[in-house]
C-alpha cells in the first residue's frame, strides 16, 4: 500500500479516537454523529482494501467480534479481592483503628485517605500490553474470571489504545466497574416489556447480563459504560498514591469518575458520607456507597490483605431506607396498552421523606416468589427516585394468612378475557374499547407535554369515559359547555376553562399530536423527528416501514410500530375525525424541537419540579443538548439546590446561570 494511504489510516484512527474521548468520556462531542460516521466509513473502506493493516486497536474493531459458544477462563495475575463492608461510622472507625495499628511507625494524622464512589455494577480487569488493550475479564471468584474481551471492546469509553506521557508501560492491568446508566436501563426494560422479554430487576443485573452475552453485537447495543478506579499490576509502577493513580488513568484516556476526594486525615472522610447519602440518588448511575482507601501505595503495600479483603480499603454502604407496613389490598392496573400490572395498596408509611401507599409488584412471578398476600406485614424499600418495592414478607407474624394471590383471568375493568400471547410475558387486556385503557390513553393525550389540555385531569376524564360517552380522542373536541357543566364537582368557570383549553390544544403542532397518540416507542423526541421529516400527517401516513427506518434516529422498533399504527383502519378514521374538528397536523417549524437547537446545557444541584431525566428529556425534546461538564461552549448552566463546582466554573467562564424558575420558563412554552 502507498505510504500516503498508511498515513491516512493512522490519521483517521487518531481522529476517531479523539472524538471518542470527546463523546464518550467528556460527554462533549465536537462533531455531529453524521461526520463521525463518515470518518468511520472512510477508515473501514481503507481497511477493507488493506486487511493486512487492520490492527486490534483500530476503532473499527469494537464491534464485529464473532459469536462465541462459551467464554474462556482467565487466571488473574493479581487476585481481584472484594471489599469489607461497613454500615455506620462506628464500624468505619474500627477500620481506621486497624489501619493505624498496621502502620505503627506512622503518625495517625499523616495518613491520608482517598474517598471514591462505590459503583453498583460489575468489576472487570483490563490488560494492556505496550499500550494496547489485549484482554478483559470478569472478577469471577477473584482468582479466575471469564474472558469477555470482545464484549468489553464494544464499550466506547474503554480505550483500545492508551496514550501515556510517562515512559512506555509494558504491561498494565487496570480495574474498574462496568455499569449501565439508569436511563439506558429504563429504555432497555421498556423495549423488553414491549417485546415480551423478561425485565432486568436493576441496572446491575442488566449490566451483568449484557456483559455475559455470547454475541458481542448485542452487547454493543446495550449502552454500557465504565468507571476505572485502580491498577492491578503495572510494570514499571510509576505512581505513589491512589490520587495519582486516578488522575494519571484519566490522562491516559480512561473514564474515571470525578467525584473523588483526597482527605488529609480520617476526620475529613466523614462529611463525605453525609453528603453522598442524598446526592447519590441524583446521579445518572447507581451508587450504593463510598469506598475509602489509604492514599499512599506504599502504606497499602505495608498493610496488605487478608485472604478476602485488602486491609487498606473498606466500603461504606448506604442501605436503602426500609419500613414495615401492611398490604391492605392487591389490585391490578390496566395501562394504556392494556398491560396488567399488580400493585400493592399499603397502609401509608413515610420512607426517605415521602409517603408511600403503593408499591408495584411487577408481575405474577414476583408475587409468587415472595409469596405476598393481602393482610401480610411486609418490608418496603425506597431507594432514591426508584419506585417503592416490597422487599419481603415478615414471616414471624404469618399466622392466619389470606389466600395466595392469583392474577385475574378477566380484565378488572372491562371484564373481557386477558391474554398472554406466546412471545409476551406480560398479561394484556386485548379489548380495544376497554375503558381503563381508554382512560389512560386520554390522560396521556391531555398531558402537559402532549396536547397540554389544562384542567383535563383524572377526575374529569373518569366521568367523561363512564358517563360522557367519550370513546375517542376526537370525542373530546365534540363536547359542549353543557356536557362539562353536567359533570360532578365542576363549576361553570372550570367548564369554560376546559372548552378554552381544548380549543387552544388544536394548534399545539404536529409533533405533539404524534406524541399524544401514544404510539408505542414514539416519545417526544421521535414525535418531533417524524413531524420534521414528513411535515404533514398525510405524508407520514403514506410512508412505508422502510422509508421510516431511513429517517435519522428512527430505528426498526419505532418504524414497525408507527407503520402498524397508521395501517389500522380505526386509527385512520380517528385521524380524519380529528382533522375535521380542526386539530392541526402540519409541521410549521414552530412545533417543539427548534427552540433550543444547538444550545448546550449543564445541570447542577437538585431541581424541585423535575428529576434529572425529566429535565434532560425536556431539553432534548426542544433540540438542546445536556453535557456533564462546563466548558466554553456551554450556553446555560441550570443551578438547582446545593449546586456543585460546575456553578463556580460557569461563573469563571462567564456562562449564564439559570435558576429553576427561569429554566421552567425556558422549557415550558
Ligand atoms: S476498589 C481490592 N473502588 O466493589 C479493592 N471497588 O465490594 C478492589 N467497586 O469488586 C475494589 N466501586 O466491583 C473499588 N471505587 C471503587 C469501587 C469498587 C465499586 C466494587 C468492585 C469490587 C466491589 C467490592
Amino acid at each position: 500500500m502507498s505510504k500516503q494511504e498508511a498515513q491516512e489510516i493512522e490519521r483517521l484512527r487518531q481522529k476517531i479516537r479523539r472524538h471518542d474521548t470527546f463523546y464518550y468520556i467528556q460527554n462533549q462531542p465536537e462533531i455531529s454523529d453524521r461526520e463521525y460516521d463518515r470518518l468511520m466509513q472512510e477508515l473501514k473502506d481503507l481497511e477493507v482494501r488493506h486487511p493486512e493493516w487492520v490492527t486490534p486497536d483500530s476503532p473499527t474493531q469494537r464491534v464485529g467480534g464473532k459469536v462465541a459458544d462459551r467464554f474462556d477462563t482467565v487466571a488473574h495475575k493479581i487476585p481481584m479481592l472484594s471489599l469489607d463492608n461497613t454500615y455506620n461510622v462506628g464500624e468505619l472507625k474500627e477500620f481506621r483503628e486497624r489501619v493505624v495499628k498496621g502502620l505503627a511507625d506512622v503518625s495517625p494524622d499523616e495518613i491520608e485517605y482517598f474517598v471514591e464512589l462505590k459503583f453498583d455494577g460489575l468489576a472487570v480487569t483490563l490488560t494492556y500490553e505496550d499500550g494496547i488493550f489485549v484482554k478483559g475479564a470478569t472478577r469471577g471468584d477473584g482468582k479466575k474470571g471469564e474472558d469477555i474481551t470482545a464484549n468489553l471492546k464494544t464499550i466506547h469509553s474503554i480505550p483500545l489504545n492508551i496514550c501515556t506521557e510517562k515512559e512506555k508501560i509494558k504491561l498494565m492491568e487496570v480495574r474498574g466497574e462496568v455499569f449501565m446508566p439508569r436511563k439506558s436501563f429504563q429504555k432497555l426494560n421498556e423495549i423488553r416489556a414491549a417485546t415480551g422479554e423478561t425485565l432486568f430487576a436493576n441496572p446491575r443485573n442488566a449490566a451483568a447480563g449484557s456483559l455475559r452475552l455470547l454475541d458481542p453485537s448485542i452487547t454493543a447495543s446495550r449502552k454500557l459504560d465504565i468507571f476505572v478506579y485502580g491498577v492491578g499490576f503495572m510494570d514499571p509502577m510509576p505512581f505513589s498514591t491512589q490520587y495519582e493513580v486516578q488522575s494519571e488513568l484519566e490522562k491516559m484516556g480512561f473514564h474515571t469518575n470525578s467525584n473523588r476526594y483526597l482527605c488529609g486525615n480520617f476526620e475529613e472522610v466523614l462529611p463525605w458520607i453525609e453528603t453522598w447519602e442524598k446526592k447519590k440518588d441524583k446521579l445518572e448511575y447507581d451508587v450504593d456507597g463510598l469506598v475509602i482507601k489509604v492514599n499512599s501505595l506504599d502504606y497499602q503495600k505495608k498493610l496488605g490483605a487478608t485472604s478476602k479483603f485488602p486491609r487498606w480499603s473498606v466500603a461504606f454502604k448506604y442501605e436503602p431506607e426500609k419500613e414495615e407496613t401492611r398490604v391492605e389490598n392487591i389490585i391490578c392496573q390496566v395501562g394504556r396498552t392494556g398491560a396488567i400490572t399488580p400493585v400493592a395498596i399499603l397502609t401509608p408509611v413515610t420512607i426517605s421523606g415521602s409517603t408511600v401507599s403503593r408499591a408495584t409488584l411487577h408481575n405474577e412471578d414476583e408475587i409468587a416468589s415472595k409469596d405476598i398476600r393481602i393482610g401480610d406485614r411486609v418490608v418496603v424499600e425506597k431507594a432514591g427516585e426508584i419506585i417503592p418495592r416490597v422487599v419481603e414478607v415478615i414471616k414471624s407474624v404469618r399466622e392466619r394468612r389470606g389466600l395466595r394471590f392469583r392474577m385475574p383471568s378477566k380484565c378488572p375493568e372491562c371484564k373481557e378475557p386477558i391474554s398472554r400471547s406466546k412471545d409476551e410475558a406480560v398479561l394484556r387486556c386485548t379489548n380495544s374499547v376497554c375503558l381503563a385503557q381508554l382512560r389512560e390513553r386520554l390522560l396521556h393525550f391531555a398531558s402537559r407535554d402532549a396536547m397540554d389540555i389544562d384542567h383535563l385531569g383524572p377526575a374529569v376524564i373518569d366521568q367523561l369515559v363512564s358517563k360522557g360517552g367519550v370513546k375517542h380522542f376526537s370525542d373530546l373536541y365534540k363536547l359542549k359547555l353543557q356536557d362539562f357543566v353536567r359533570l360532578e364537582r365542576l363549576a361553570e368557570k372550570s367548564a369554560q376553562n376546559l372548552i378554552g383549553a381544548l380549543e387552544k390544544s388544536k394548534s399545539v403542532g404536529f409533533a405533539r399530536v404524534l406524541y399524544a397518540f401514544g404510539i408505542r416507542h414514539v416519545g417526544q423526541r421521535a414525535g418531533m423527528i417524524l413531524a420534521r421529516h414528513f411535515h404533514s400527517m398525510n405524508k407520514l401516513q403514506k410512508a412505508e416501514k422502510e422509508e421510516l427506518e431511513f429517517v435519522m434516529e428512527i430505528g426498526e422498533a419505532i418504524a414497525e410500530s408507527v407503520s402498524t399504527f397508521f395501517g389500522q383502519k380505526s386509527n385512520q378514521d380517528e385521524i380524519a375525525r380529528l382533522a375535521e374538528l380542526g386539530v392541526e397536523m402540519e409541521f410549521k417549524g414552530e412545533a417543539i424541537g427548534d427552540r433550543l437547537a444547538g444550545k448546550q446545557f449543564v445541570l447542577t444541584g437538585s431541581l424541585k419540579s423535575f428529576t434529572r431525566d425529566e429535565a434532560k428529556e425536556k431539553i432534548a425534546a426542544l433540540g438542546g443538548r445536556v453535557m456533564s461538564t462546563v466548558s466554553k461552549k456551554t450556553d446555560y448552566v441550570v443551578v438547582g439546590a446545593d449546586p456543585g463546582s460546575k456553578a463556580d466554573k460557569a461563573k469563571k467562564l462567564d456562562i449564564p446561570l439559570v435558576t429553576e424558575d427561569e429554566f421552567k420558563k425556558i422549557v415550558e412554552k
